[in-house]
């Protein structure tokens, strides 16, 4: 292949690469909407370019070199070799370790501060304790009494600290545009703390950063930054469901029915209906936005998906499949849980009556 010819490709597919980049796709951390993130964004573009500098720097002394000091075809031998050379040795040393000393300079502080911020016993933080199982995700608010799974409500401009530990293997926690990773370790307690920008609410996209077998990828979870109002409003719906109410209407009945009878409350918990601790806690799931560790949206549609075949929309998870092919009921079925899970704490109130 001719020189040109491989240019011309290397051209296409760097094209085609650079087509993946935008600064604020979903999981962008070029794109911050909290101080943590910004802060790592800031030194991110201080290694960037003093990178670019000192890649400036070379390229232009080595095309320089290469065009001045050519072969020319009266040489007949070897150029003055300055292999020992002291000044230049002295001066590639220094000045690498310059820029690492600029880098610290820039660094230190932003750690000692984040480390700062998160110490306990610092007023006016929420606390949160994550741990992570094989592939999902339980949200704990100790000062609250809620305990929930995969998506993680905060409310914006409030500092929170998330106490970081895992069930069984490696996992680590990562939200780009709020903050960086950090590992999730079983037996030890990993601290960090983030906040989303008090002008940004909205749904940010986290996602498992250590691989940790069938299901990493799958692995994901999102963080809701509320306003203070609709941030009170999701914890008061977790104060209210002391008991999960049933809706009393005959297909809900039926899927809270199924919800024992299938042995869901086996592996998962709903308020004051089922203790399970092998699953995600489901109360309030009418409420939540994904299904199966934020792959899927929670609509029925997606739901059914998820209960029909679980292993189909993401391998590897640990949740059975609860009817064999040639059970003629289980799409009513199907559809009754659905309309059970999708009522949790979503169900008006004067329609409820205690669970059967
Ligand atoms: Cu958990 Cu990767």
């Amino acid at each position: 292949m001719s020189w040109t010819k491989s240019l011309r490709i290397g051209a296409v597919v760097l094209l085609s690469l650079l087509g993946g980049c935008a600064f604020t796709d979903p999981q962008s951390t070029l794109d911050v909407a909290g101080p943590i993130a910004r802060s790592q964004l800031r030194l991110f573009n201080l290694t960037l370019w003093l990178g670019a500098g000192v890649f400036l720097i070379v390229a232009v002394a080595l095309i320089y070199a290469v065009w001045r000091y050519r072969a020319r075809s009266d040489d007949t031998e070897l150029p003055p070799q300055i292999h020992g050379h002291a000044l230049l040795e002295t001066a590639w040393t220094i000045a690498p370790a310059l820029l690492i000393v600029i880098i610290a300079l820039a660094t230190v502080p932003v750690i000692w501060e984040n480390e700062r911020i998160s110490r306990p016993g610092d007023g006016d933080i929420l606390e949160v304790n994550v741990t992570g199982y094989q592939w999902w995700w339980e949200f704990e608010y100790p000062s609250l009494g809620i305990t929930t799974a995969n998506e993680l409500h905060i409310p914006v401009g409030q500092r929170v600290r998330l106490n970081l530990t895992s069930d069984d293997v490696i996992h680590s926690f990562w939200v780009p545009k709020l903050a960086g990773k950090k590992d999730l370790i079983p037996n030890q307690n990993n601290v960090m703390w983030m906040m989303a920008d008090a002008d940004k609410p909205g749904v940010y996209f986290g996602q498992c950063a250590e691989f940790c077998l069938t299901a990493h990828a799958h692995m994901r979870f999102r963080v809701v930054a509320d306003t203070e109002d609709d941030f009170g409003a999701w914890v008061s719906a977790f104060q209210n469901a002391a008991n999960q109410q049933v809706v009393a209407e005959p297909q809900i009945q039926q899927g809270a029915e199924l919800f024992m009878r299938k042995g869901c409350a086996g592996c998962h918990a709903v308020r004051g209906v089922a203790q399970g601790q092998a699953g995600p806690d489901l109360t309030n799931f009418g409420q939540r936005l994904t299904v199966g560790a934020g792959i899927l949206d929670n609509t029925p549609e997606d739901l059914a998906r998820w209960l029909r075949d679980p292993q189909q929309v993401k391998p590897g998870n640990y949740m059975p499949v609860l009817w064999d092919e040639n059970d003629t009921n289980a799409e009513a079925e199907i559809a009754a849980l659905v309309a059970y899970l999708q009522s949790l704490g979503t169900a008006p109130a004067q329609s409820a009556q205690a669970h059967p």
